[in-house]
Formats: structure tokens, C-alpha cells, sequence
């Protein structure tokens, strides 16, 4: 018996479909022509990697240990879809070598295998940025300053920016050393997941949001203020940048993040107008060991992802249109058979204005219903009587106004008048 297929979209998945996609579109736009005016550089990486590639991210965490998509392709080969874009990226450094600092963006579908709720996805969608090759402070401000400049270039206003500092090699292990011990004191206080587990990753029970860990940790050491003075400098540099850009930072020192690579500077950018469990509409931050671990010499790197998912929820919680009027500017009302939209459509479209035209020979009333779907501005109307005329007619589909009769050789011009 052949198993039963659902056809329905996976759970925790979904397909995104015009015009909603528009808004993809569109926030993709926005921070291509952002990241792209600060040199950063597009790459395309497979969807899916040696699964070591990205256990790297840290054996210790949630993403690696419960939610990966790995498989075994046809050869035997242990692979994983991608749940995040750092590792690819400095994977992609390692194999290739490109000139540092490589400074480069992405637009990619990420995969994690969660318990599927508002905000959280088995299919995510995340715009990232990763910069190799130097450790220069001023370089995290870069980063952090643009994820900033994306939120206020989208229109959100109430994005808060935690700010804090992992520490490196020199400085963590003491400390870590140190909060264990703290962590051990206090371990029947914990929640039920950490109080048997703190071990595994003790800096993760600083991020833990039940009120046990809340309550059990507020006198733990926090690592920004046992960092060593490299890392305190570190800091203090990128927070005195932050200041010069106007970037407000919260330093949160509880901030950890769930991916093990951080060192230094980590920060997210959490979305006020949504509810705690998920608002963080980006995050990121420094690995310094990371390009070592995927077998390449050491190199400094610092890069964020934003969800797109959390971001469009974000902007629909703030009653804010991501979409400004769609790419149809003129459809094309043909009632003489369709040939004389066949020819005007071509011609608009040759001079790069958005046009549309119905199709099956339907009646005038259906193709004003089609154009008005369309989120057309115009309509160019043409009849047996125009075309035996010469003329063809424009209507205003927004606003109230005479209906104007154009030669049919000025089209083109007409339209772009009146578009502006
Ligand atoms: P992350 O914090 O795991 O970091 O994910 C980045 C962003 O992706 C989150 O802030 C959130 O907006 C979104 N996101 C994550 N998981 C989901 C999900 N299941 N559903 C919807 N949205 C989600 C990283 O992935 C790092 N690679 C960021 C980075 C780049 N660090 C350095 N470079």
C-alpha cells in the first residue's frame, strides 16, 4: 500500500504567494541596495552542506543537537539542509580564498526543525551579511549599524538594539569557569531542563527565560565584566562607534545567542510591538574561530541574519505597509480581440512601464474588474471605434478625472506624463 501523501505545504512551512510575495520582494530590495552601497557582495551557497559543516555552529546547541534536516543522499553522504548562513559563507571563504576583508550578503532560506508557532518556522527566510578578515572594531559597527539602518530604511520604529560581549579564548574560559561554579550553588533552583544540563553550556542558562533560571542567576558573573583588557577595549570601541552612528545600544549582559561560534561583540535587535518569546527580527555577532574550524586559516569574521518572517510581523504590528503601489502601472482594455493589447503591452513594457492585459477574449465589464485587481494606475482602453480612429483611451483608475483620448502613437509619452 503506497503511503498516504498530503499535498499540502510541509508543517511548519508555507508557500508565499503574490501579492504577498511583493513584500520579499521588497525588503529584499531594500537591503540588497543597502548592503550593496557599503560593498558587500552577493553569494549564492548550496541549500545543503556536509553535515559537519554545520555542527560546527556549536555541537552544545539547540540547533545542531534537535532541530537539523540531515539525510543521507543516494552515495552515502551525510548532508544537511543549511539552518543558518554563517557556516556556508565561511565554508565558502575557506574553499575559495577571496581577497580579505571579504565583505558578503545573502537572501536564503533557512531550515530548523522547531515546534512550529507565529514567528517560528521549519522554512525561514533570512537576509544576512558576513565580513572576513579583520577584527577592526569599527568594523562590528558597520554591521550593527547597517542591520540598524535596514529597520529604519523599512519604517519600523520600535526595534530596540541589545548590545554585548562574549569574551574570546583568553578571557571566557575563566569566566566560564567561574559561572559554573556559581551555576553549581545554585543548581536545584534551576529550571528542569538546566538544572541536570547547565553543564553542557552554562551561558546558555543566562538567556534561559524561565522565571527559575531568571531568579537563580540575578547575582551570576556576567562575562562583560570579566572580559580581558583586549576584549574591554574591544567593546568599548564599538560602543563609542555606535555612539558617533546615533545607534542607541542596550548592553544586555545576559544576551548569549544559540549558536556556539560567538566571540566578542554579540548583539539582536528585538521587535517591541511582538510578543518576547519571538522578537528578535535579527541578530548576530563576532566569531573569531570559526574559519579555523571549517579548516581554514584563522580569520577574524562578524556578520547578522534578520528574518524576514519576523520582520513582515513585525511591520504588521506596527500597522506599517512594507508594500508601497505594485509593478502594473497601466492595463491594457482590449475589446477588439486582444491583438491591439498584444502590441501596447509590448510597446509599455519596452519603455519600462508595468502593463497587463486580460486574456480569452472576455467581455469589457471582466476586464475592468481585471484591471482594477491589476493595482493599475491607468487603464488604456481600446475599442473598434478607437482603433478606427487612431486614438486610444486613458482612464484613471485612482482618482476621479475626465477620461482623456490620446493618438495611438503618443501612448507611450501620454502614460509617462502622467505617471510622473
Ligand atoms: P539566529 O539568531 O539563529 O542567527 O537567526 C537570525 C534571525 O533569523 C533571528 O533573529 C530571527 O529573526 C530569524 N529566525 C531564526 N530562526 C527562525 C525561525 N525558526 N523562524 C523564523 N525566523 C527565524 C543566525 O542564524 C546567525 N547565522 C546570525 C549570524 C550571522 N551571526 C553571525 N553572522
Amino acid at each position: 500500500m503506497p503511503e498516504p501523501v498530503s499535498f499540502q505545504a510541509p508543517k511548519g512551512t508555507f508557500d508565499v504567494l503574490p501579492p504577498d510575495s511583493a513584500a520579499y520582494q521588497r525588503l529584499i530590495a531594500i537591503f540588497a541596495g543597502l548592503v550593496g552601497r557599503a560593498g558587500y557582495g552577493l553569494v549564492l551557497s548550496p541549500m545543503f552542506e556536509d553535515l559537519g559543516v554545520f555542527q560546527r555552529v556549536g555541537e552544545s546547541t539547540d540547533v545542531v543537537r534537535k532541530e537539523m534536516y540531515d539525510f543521507t543522499d543516494k552515495a552515502g553522504r551525510h548532508l544537511a539542509l543549511r539552518p543558518e548562513g554563517t557556516a556556508s559563507v565561511v565554508r565558502a571563504f575557506v574553499e575559495h580564498r577571496p581577497p580579505a576583508p571579504f565583505k558578503a550578503w545573502y537572501a536564503a532560506p533557512s531550515f530548523r526543525y522547531e515546534a512550529p508557532q507565529a514567528g517560528r518556522y521549519r522554512q525561514h527566510h533570512q537576509l544576512g551579511i558576513e565580513a572576513l578578515g579583520t577584527e577592526d572594531p569599527a568594523l562590528d559597527v558597520e554591521v550593527v549599524g547597517l542591520l540598524h539602518a535596514f529597520f529604519v530604511a523599512v519604517g519600523l520604529k520600535r526595534v530596540e538594539l541589545h548590545l554585548n560581549s562574549l569574551g574570546d579564548e583568553v578571557c571566557r574560559p575563566p569566566y566560564r569557569a567561574l559561572l559554573e561554579a556559581y551555576l553549581a550553588g545554585r543548581a536545584d533552583e534551576l529550571c528542569d531542563e538546566h538544572r541536570t544540563h547547565y553543564a553542557v553550556n552554562p551561558l546558555r542558562v543566562l538567556d534561559c527565560k524561565r522565571t527559575a533560571c531568571i531568579a537563580a542567576t540575578e547575582g551570576a558573573p556576567f562575562q562583560v565584566d570579566h572580559l580581558c583588557d583586549p576584549c574591554a577595549g574591544h567593546f568599548a570601541r564599538v560602543r563609542h562607534g555606535l555612539g558617533t552612528l546615533g545607534v542607541e545600544a542596550i548592553v544586555d549582559r545576559r544576551l548569549v545567542r544559540g549558536l556556539d561560534y560567538y566571540t566578542r561583540t554579540t548583539f539582536e535587535f528585538a521587535a517591541t510591538a511582538l510578543d518576547s518569546a519571538q522578537n528578535a527580527v535579527g541578530g548576530g555577532g563576532r566569531y573569531g574561530g570559526l574559519a579555523e574550524a571549517l579548516g581554514g586559516p584563522p580569520t577574524p569574521g562578524i556578520g547578522f541574519g534578520c528574518g524576514i518572517e519576523r520582520v513582515l510581523l513585525a511591520c504588521r504590528a506596527e500597522h506599517l505597509d512594507v508594500v508601497g503601489p505594485g509593478p502594473i502601472d497601466v492595463f491594457v482594455v482590449d475589446t477588439t480581440g486582444g491583438d491591439a493589447a498584444l502590441a501596447l503591452t509590448h510597446e509599455l513594457r519596452a519603455a519600462s512601464i508595468g502593463a497587463d492585459r486580460a486574456w480569452d477574449d472576455r467581455s469589457f465589464k471582466a476586464q475592468f474588474k481585471a484591471a482594477d485587481r491589476s493595482g493599475a494606475r491607468l487603464a488604456v482602453i481600446v475599442g473598434s471605434d478607437e482603433v478606427a480612429r487612431g486614438v486610444v483611451a486613458v482612464k484613471d483608475l485612482r482618482a476621479q478625472a475626465e477620461q482623456a483620448e490620446v493618438a495611438r502613437g503618443e501612448i507611450v509619452s501620454h502614460v509617462k506624463e502622467r505617471l510622473g
